[in-house]
């Protein structure tokens, strides 16, 4: 009887071996949280036009009922998935260690240096598919569905600071703490602790009365003076290397700052960082929306701004 239960206990260890594999258990496993995605999505969404409104209800698939926000963590979902292998690296940036800053010929690239492939290279490119979708002159290889999906995930990834990172922690992946009590790393600190810490201490974790409080904050209160200026964008391409200087910038001042591998984290760095989670949160769904509202559009003049390539 010892062989069979040998055996089988070693096929366990084989099946988990494979599915490590096809999960892909690499460093880079999380994005801003499936929390974090949904509120930049439901902010944005909730700052649609009604020509921008119409169009992204009739992208999204009848099951979601209208809800962007159901799906905007499915790039994180599929980005595993042999399939949609090539989208892996469309999630971050990496930039050279200690550098603090971003310049998108040197780091906008995926690890075997192709070109454009980094989350600023992506947004570009997604607009840009969507922006041929009212004309009716998209590229039927494109799914504009999808190219939905991934804008509107990845105007939230480039606005999690942690996302645009050093090269060599792969975005604080490999600075393993203890966030309270329990095990994390810098990167999941910042997709996921600190936004669900807050949903639990103030919100009765309910992220919906979060999401409302970031939205009153900019509608009437503490950042309605700087709508306009998250707002203005020119062109389409500075706008989004903007957003990614701004991330590395957090990144160094607050991300990195005095943090070591090992270290416990807690309420100082959840107080001092909490304010900038909202922020880039609510910056990412006002842009989001920006951006929407541009591609579709009925004016021929504003479009143009934001479709330049
Ligand atoms: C743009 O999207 C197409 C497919 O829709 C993909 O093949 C290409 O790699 C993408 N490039 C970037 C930079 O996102
Ligand atoms: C577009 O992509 C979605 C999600 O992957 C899929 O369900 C849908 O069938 C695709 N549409 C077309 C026309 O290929
Ligand atoms: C909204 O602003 C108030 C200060 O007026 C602040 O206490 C609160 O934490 C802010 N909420 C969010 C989610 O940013
Ligand atoms: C936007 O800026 C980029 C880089 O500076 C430039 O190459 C591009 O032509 C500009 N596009 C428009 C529409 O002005
Ligand atoms: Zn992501």
């Amino acid at each position: 009887m010892r062989e069979p239960t040998a055996l089988k206990r070693m096929s366990l260890h084989f099946f988990a071996f494979f599915l490590v594999l096809s999960f892909g258990y690499g460093p880079r496993v999380e994005a801003w949280s499936k929390e974090g995605h949904a509120m930049t999505c439901k902010i944005a969404q909730d700052l649609l036009e009604p020509e921008a409104s119409q169009a992204v209800q009739m992208l999204l698939p009848d099951y979601v009922d209208g809800d962007l926000s159901a799906l905007c963590v499915w790039p994180d979902q599929v980005r595993h998935w042999y399939r949609y292998r090539w989208t892996s690296p469309l999630h971050f940036i990496d930039t050279p260690d200690k550098a603090c800053n971003f310049n998108y010929k040197r780091d906008c690239h995926d690890t075997h240096g192709v070109k454009d492939m980094c989350v600023a290279g992506a947004i570009q490119n997604f607009t840009n598919q969507l922006s041929h979708y009212r004309h009716g002159t998209s590229d039927r290889r494109h799914n504009m569905t999808e190219a939905l999906l991934f804008l509107a995930h990845f105007m939230g990834d480039i606005h999690q600071p942690m996302h645009v990172g050093f090269t060599s922690d792969a975005g604080g992946n490999t600075i393993e703490l203890r966030w309270f009590r329990h095990k994390s790393n810098l990167h999941h600190v910042w997709d996921r602790e600190i936004i669900l810490t807050a949903a639990a201490d103030y919100y009765g974790k309910d992220t919906s009365l979060l999401q409302q409080d970031i939205e009153g904050n900019f509608t009437d209160g503490i950042w309605t003076d700087d709508l306009s200026s998250w707002r203005d964008c020119d062109n389409l391409s500075t706008c989004v290397n903007k957003y990614a200087a701004e991330s590395i910038n957090i990144a160094c001042n607050w991300g990195y700052k005095g943090v070591e591998a090992g270290d416990t984290l807690s309420d100082e760095y959840f107080d001092s960082r909490l304010p900038l989670v909202m922020k880039r949160i609510a910056q990412g769904g006002v842009r989001l929306a920006m951006i929407l509202n541009r591609i579709f559009a009925d004016g021929e003049e504003q479009e143009d701004s934001v479709a330049a390539t």
